[in-house]
């Protein structure tokens, strides 16, 4: 009997020695893991599979019961292990006991043998991204939400270390342009779950709408939540966002905001609210137009383009206001990063307005990018006394910034900002703007933002977050990239989903998987079957067919 253990150990062994690496492999993991290497054999779940945890591990072991259950039929009971951080045969084990250290703030190890699989991480993050890459050892039809008879349950026996190569692995999705309620919102936070990105960008206000109510100033969403119509030329029927008198638009309540955020921080996800000023600010001009240079009136746009929609910051009560909102904004977002929009400033306004040239004359600014430096360098101050950090897009770097403001380069700027100190996330428009066409064929393609490029799917992930010769001592500033998806063209759900995917699956790997993994050929071959994860989701991605059109 020993021999013939001996034996077939020894074959399992040759087995193993023999399974080429990723590339050719039947594994399908998106984003790719930093180290893996496949067994020999499988890990059947069944009925009697338990999920043992740690006392830390338990919500992060229920949350993996439940996902569980919908296609096995399985329900899975969940055990505490106290004592032990032993591997329990037959069973899953999520632990954060004699976690190596090493695997950082988000990093795990996964191993799974016929006998048990093994989910160690030090924090309950990297357990939760074990979990996200168990869920993609097994067949797709796992993500299906009804029981699914005939699948074997089983994943290959792996050995898997793995860890994100930026922290900043980001969506940002726009709610001004085109509302999306609470329920829609949490849906793209799952899809982001499945995918390891944790950070949601939420695009709250702009020219066209202000989405999130403040109590001190209700007229706010009273006012700027809603136009007259959908606009930008669609059918008024392509959306669902209306209010019973036909008015166009939505907000989030604050409990709306607690139970968003709530949902994403379960799913590993920061919030980052985008509160946009001095500029996109028609929404909230519309509603109190005492903060504008002009004193108004102003009325939402039902186009996209740049608006004189611009705060005065010659008026302290313009200053009064802005705190005001922060500090509620402060309430409901507990996360660090706050993001306050800066681009894209129409400056003729203060061009032409004798107070805001009187405020200059007194600060001794010589022009209104100087101007917009200290308007920003004010918002800061206020953002950094309450213990947070400001984010803006690249122009913030115009007149001058506080170093521990972070840059979201989108037109430039990420090496000047990251030599004078800042952080910086990339998402700059050639690669990483959603709202573009996925194809050169835009004849195919549904309406799309007309002033950029094709952004193919190869084309992003064809992307390397790292600027080009940032020097070495600089290059912690990168924190990482995001997808940004602007919604003038995208009227609801479905289409945000087919604008979103697959390319923040591409996203997801050149955030998380080292930059020597990076392999298009097979990053498509692992996309074939991704997708069938997808479709069991019900998420709307573009479809391969599509993808085949396109030049390489
Ligand atoms: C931007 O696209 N205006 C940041």
């Amino acid at each position: 009997m020993k021999i013939k253990s001996f034996f077939i150990a020894a074959f399992l062994c040759l087995t193993v020695a023999t399974v080429p690496a990723a590339g050719t492999n039947t594994l399908a993991l998106i984003p790719w893991p930093q180290k893996l290497t496949i067994g020999a054999g499988v890990f059947k779940l069944t009925p009697d599979t338990h999920v043992y945890v740690d006392l830390a591990s338990r919500e992060t072991g229920n949350c993996l019961s439940a996902r569980l259950r919908p296609s096995t039929g399985y329900s899975l009971a969940t055990r505490t292990q106290v004592f032990s951080s032993k591997a329990v045969k037959g069973c899953i084990l999520l632990t954060t006991r004699d976690a190596s250290t090493n695997l950082g703030a988000e990093g795990y190890d996964l191993v799974v043998t016929p006998g048990s699989v093994v989910i160690r991480a030090p924090t309950q993050a990297g357990l939760f991204y074990g979990v996200q890459t168990l869920f993609q050892l097994l067949p797709p039809e796992i993500f299906s939400s009804n029981v699914v008879r005939g699948v074997d349950w089983q994943m290959p026996c792996v050995q898997i270390q793995d860890w994100p190569r930026f922290k900043w692995r980001g969506l940002m999705l726009d709610v001004s342009r085109h509302f999306f309620n609470k329920s829609e919102v949490e849906t793209v936070l799952d899809a982001m779950a499945l995918h390891k990105l944790n950070v949601f960008h939420w695009h709250l206000t702009d020219d066209q709408g202000w989405r999130i109510e403040i109590k001190k100033y209700p007229r706010l969403t009273r006012i700027g939540a809603w136009r007259p119509s959908v606009g930008f030329g669609f059918a008024p029927n392509s959306t669902t966002a209306y209010r019973p008198d036909g008015d166009y638009g939505g907000f989030y309540t604050p409990a709306d905001i607690h139970e968003v955020v709530k949902y994403a921080a379960a799913r590993h996800i920061t919030v980052v609210p985008e509160i946009e000023m001095p500029g996109h600010s028609t929404a909230a001009l519309e509603a109190y137009p005492q903060f504008s240079c002009t004193g108004g009136p102003f009325a939402m746009p039902l186009t996209g383009g740049i608006f004189n929609g611009i705060y005065n910051p010659a008026n302290e009560e313009t200053f009064k206001f802005l705190d005001d909102v922060l500090t509620e904004v402060f309430q409901l977002f507990p996360d660090k990063y706050i993001h306050l929009g800066g681009d894209e400033v129409p400056k003729e306004t203060w061009k032409n307005s004798p107070a805001c040239q009187a405020l200059m004359k007194q600060e001794g600014l010589t022009n209104e990018d100087q101007l917009q430096g200290w308007f920003m360098r004010r918002m800061e101050k206020f953002v950094s006394a309450h213990g947070r950090t400001m984010i803006g897009w690249s122009e913030i770097l115009q007149g001058g910034l506080a170093s521990n403001a972070v840059v979201m380069d989108w037109i430039g700027g990420a090496k000047e900002a990251a030599s004078a100190g800042h952080d910086v996330v990339m998402s700059p428009t050639a690669c990483c703007y959603l709202d573009f066409y996925q194809s050169t064929h835009r004849a195919t393609e549904p309406r799309a933002a007309t002033w950029g490029g094709a952004l193919t799917l190869r084309k992003v992930y064809s992307f390397d977050p790292m600027p080009a010769n940032l020097p070495s001592q600089l290059q912690s500033h990168i924190l990482g990239t995001q997808g940004n998806l602007w919604t003038e063209w995208v009227p609801n759900l479905e289409h945000a989903e087919y604008m979103i995917f697959p390319r923040e699956c591409a996203i997801a790997e050149i955030t998380w998987s080292s930059e020597s993994s990076h392999n298009w050929g097979d990053f498509m071959r692992r996309l074939q079957i991704h997708v069938q994860r997808l479709d069991e989701l019900g998420i709307n991605y573009r479809r391969a067919s599509r993808q085949t059109l396109e030049p390489n």
